[in-house]
């Protein structure tokens, strides 16, 4: 790849343009975005700062920044919010390790569904979050549930790490405890909400997938066994035993893979509802209660 800087300071306005060109001849999507927010990153700005402000010069060492960066994001692939090590999810700030999958925007739908079953905000709900990651589905919803408590597990010790300063970051940790386990393994009591996106990619799939997310999530985070539903098939039976008397599930699923969950639910005994779609049209969680 070329270089990107040279010892002359340079306008962000140039800078964002010239990184979006490199960007796009990488054959990178968003090519623009992501040039603004590298741009801003290596200037230490807030992206919008640069609309109002295009003129702002780097310097000699906001350009290495910005070269170094640049060549993360193009040689290796590695996503933005990988490069800044955060991503902001639910409108709150959450840091990114390598241990834990970059939380996608469309498991919001999970937050969303899960608010809607708890309509009473207050309440002192008991919420539990199956392979955690950086925490963003519990500390999400503890974030709008001011009498709710929560347990995340993973069975990665780098994402329970990760997740516990995302917790005391956001001001959420009296109200949540993250452990290391097998799925339920461990745990007593039942919740009155489970929510979980666990691994749900087909194994052979993973490679074909772009190089941000196979080279940069971790692998034991997507990785859904021969078919995909390995995750699934391990936690159903786990979900009624640790479910209160009105308590629901809500599962994120894999593309395709409604129908097939749903059916292990059943088999362990719960009843599921109609597939919940994320805003593009796509099955993207199921409802689970216990039957
Ligand atoms: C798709 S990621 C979801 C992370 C996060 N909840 C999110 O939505 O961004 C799946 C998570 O499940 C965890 N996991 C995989 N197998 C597990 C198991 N047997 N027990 C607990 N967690 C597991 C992975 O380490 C990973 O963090």
């Amino acid at each position: 790849m070329a270089t990107v800087s040279d010892s002359k300071p340079e306008s962000a306005g140039s800078a964002i343009a010239r990184l979006t060109q490199i960007f796009a001849n990488a054959g990178i999507d968003n090519a623009p975005l992501d040039a603004r927010l590298i741009t801003a990153a290596a200037l230490g700005v807030a992206p919008d700062n640069l609309r109002l402000h295009p003129d702002a010069q780097l310097d000699g060492a906001a350009l290495s920044t910005l070269d170094h960066m640049a060549q993360q994001r193009t040689t290796a692939r590695m996503p933005v919010s990988r490069i800044l090590g955060r991503r902001e999810f639910w409108s709150l700030d959450f840091s990114l390790s390598p241990a834990t999958l970059d939380p996608r925007p469309d498991s919001e739908t999970l937050v969303e569904t899960a608010l809607g079953l708890l309509a009473d905000r207050d309440q002192p709900w008991r919420l539990l979050d199956l392979g955690a990651g950086t925490g963003c589905l519990l500390l999400a919803l503890l974030s709008e549930l001011p009498g709710a408590t929560g347990v995340g597990v993973d069975i990665d010790a780098g994402a329970i790490e990760t997740a516990s300063s995302n917790a005391a970051a956001l001001g959420l940790q009296d109200r949540s405890a993250f452990r290391v386990a097998d799925w339920t393994a461990g745990l007593d009591g039942r919740f009155d909400l489970i929510v979980s996106n666990p691994p749900y990619i087909p194994g052979a799939e993973i490679d074909t997938l772009a190089p941000e997310v196979a080279r940069h999530d971790p692998r034991g985070a997507l990785d859904g066994g021969a078919d995909g539903l390995d995750a699934y098939r391990a936690i159903a039976p786990l979900l009624a035993p640790r479910l209160s008397l009105n308590g629901s599930a809500v599962l994120e699923i894999g593309a395709g893979q409604a129908a097939a969950v749903a059916s292990l639910m059943n088999k362990a005994d719960l009843l599921v509802d109609p597939p919940v779609a994320d805003l593009a049209g796509r099955d993207r969680c199921l409802v689970c209660r216990p039957g």
